[in-house]
């Protein structure tokens, strides 16, 4: 009999430019305020790629600290996926450029790109790789520098991205951890609620592109925000459920940090308290595909999430796509405890807590139909609320 593997979370590593952009910045730049900015998305400041950065030099820097982490050599990886969507050249792929950087020399690599969503999906396939034996040691990177496909004279759009990059490294193992649960989720027909129109074969470069400023992204801010309400909620309970994990047993969700009125109206639907949602969009803003693997770091970095936690990842992107993940978070291999050997409170707890669960899930699934109905409601008050005073970043 075959033994079956599992994906080791071993390394983490992340990466942000030096320069941070205020909203007191962009007030000189484009009609806008703080005041707005932080009432309609909760974002203070992003950081800004200086000249010479690219996105393979800041994939880099937070690649060699998640590989130091894991204490792992470049020349020992399998495979290396890069999820973008601002690469540095269309041609080459921005994860060989990455692969040689690193001296990776024995690894395959590819770029995968699925909008903000791209790190999860590239977790989700490097453990595929690792499940059926193919790869033992696999590099993934979430890397965005999207400062420079925004269009800075339009205050719909510019206020809200920001660059960065994280990286994790996963490793075979034969007891049960990494990712436990996952699902992988695209609706092609919202895909114009954000692209950009031009620079791919459909509308090559030309005079005319760049004059009409084509080059830069276009989003719909409404659809996107109805969508996100729509499909995170159901998707983090389904995975959940999935995993056969109790509800109880969460000890953080990771939410792509776009926004953080939408990261609050799904708290509400799941039930959480502040303390089991990570939030760091105030300080790097939406970062797309970094912005996962970034709040991941940070939540580690801070003690959030610790050895043993289970955490959900929950994300949605251009495509548009959503995906979501439960994590076992267990960087190095514990001893293991058979189920047998659980004192008996332990083992009489864990029927109760599903059947928790079990109810958890279905008042989830009761406010995700309710929330289209809710949100127009929800806007008012939003509206006539002021803006909370300054926080020191990152809520607890
Ligand atoms: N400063 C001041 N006013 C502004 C700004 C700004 N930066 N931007 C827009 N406005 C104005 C608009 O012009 C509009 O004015 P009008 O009423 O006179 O026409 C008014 O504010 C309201 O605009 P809306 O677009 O309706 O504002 P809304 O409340 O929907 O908030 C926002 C906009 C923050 C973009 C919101 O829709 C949102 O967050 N959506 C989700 C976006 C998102 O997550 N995108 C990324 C997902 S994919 C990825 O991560 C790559």
């Amino acid at each position: 009999m075959s033994t079956k593997r599992y994906a080791r979370l071993t390394g983490w590593g992340k990466y942000v430019p030096a320069k941070a952009l205020t909203n007191f910045d962009l007030e000189k730049m484009v009609d806008t305020s703080d005041e707005w900015i932080v009432t309609r998305t909760g974002i203070r400041e992003r950081r800004l790629a200086a000249e010479d950065e690219t996105t393979a030099t800041m994939s880099v820097a937070a690649a060699r600290q998640a590989l130091a982490q894991a204490n792992v050599e470049p020349e020992s990886l399998d495979l290396i996926i890069v999820a973008t969507s601002s690469p540095d050249y269309l041609l080459p792929p921005v994860s060989s450029m990455i692969q040689a950087m690193l001296g990776a020399h024995r690894a395959g690599a590819f770029t995968l790109v699925a909008g903000c969503t791209g790190f999860v999906y590239g977790l989700v396939t490097a453990q595929q790789f690792i499940a059926s034996g193919a790869y033992r040691r696999i590099l993934v990177i979430g890397a965005e520098l999207i400062s420079r496909a925004v269009n800075w004279r339009d205050r719909s759009t510019c206020v809200l991205f920001g660059d960065g990059a994280g990286a994790v490294v996963l490793e075979a193992s034969e007891q049960l951890t990494g990712l436990l649960a996952f699902e992988l989720g695209s609706d092609g027909t919202e895909a114009d609620a954000l692209f950009m129109p031009a620079g791919g074969v459909k509308q090559p470069p030309s005079h005319e592109t760049v004059a009409q400023n084509l080059h830069t992204i276009r989003m719909d801010g409404r659809r996107i925000f109805k969508f996100a309400t729509r499909v995170m909620a159901d998707a983090v309970r389904r995975v959940v459920q999935q995993s056969g994990l109790a509800w109880d047993d969460i000890e953080l969700v990771i939410p792509h940090q776009a926004n953080a009125r939408i990261i609050e109206l799904v708290q509400r639907m799941l039930g959480l308290p502040d303390e089991k949602v990570m939030i760091n969009l105030d300080r790097y803003g939406n970062t797309s595909a970094a912005s996962i693997p970034l709040a991941l770091c940070e939540a580690v970095e801070q003690g959030r999430l610790k050895t043993g936690d289970h955490a959900v990842l929950v994300s949605f992107g251009a495509g548009l796509t959503w995906a979501a993940a439960v994590l076992h978070w267990q960087p190095e291999e514990p001893i293991a405890i058979p189920v047998a050997n659980w004192p008996i409170r332990e083992r009489v707890a864990l029927p109760v807590a599903r059947f928790k669960t079990t109810l958890w899930s279905a008042r989830v699934m009761l406010s995700q139909r309710m929330t289209p109905l809710l949100l127009p409601l929800y806007a008012r008050t939003l509206r006539r609320q002021r803006p909370s005073a300054p926080s020191d970043g990152t809520r607890r």
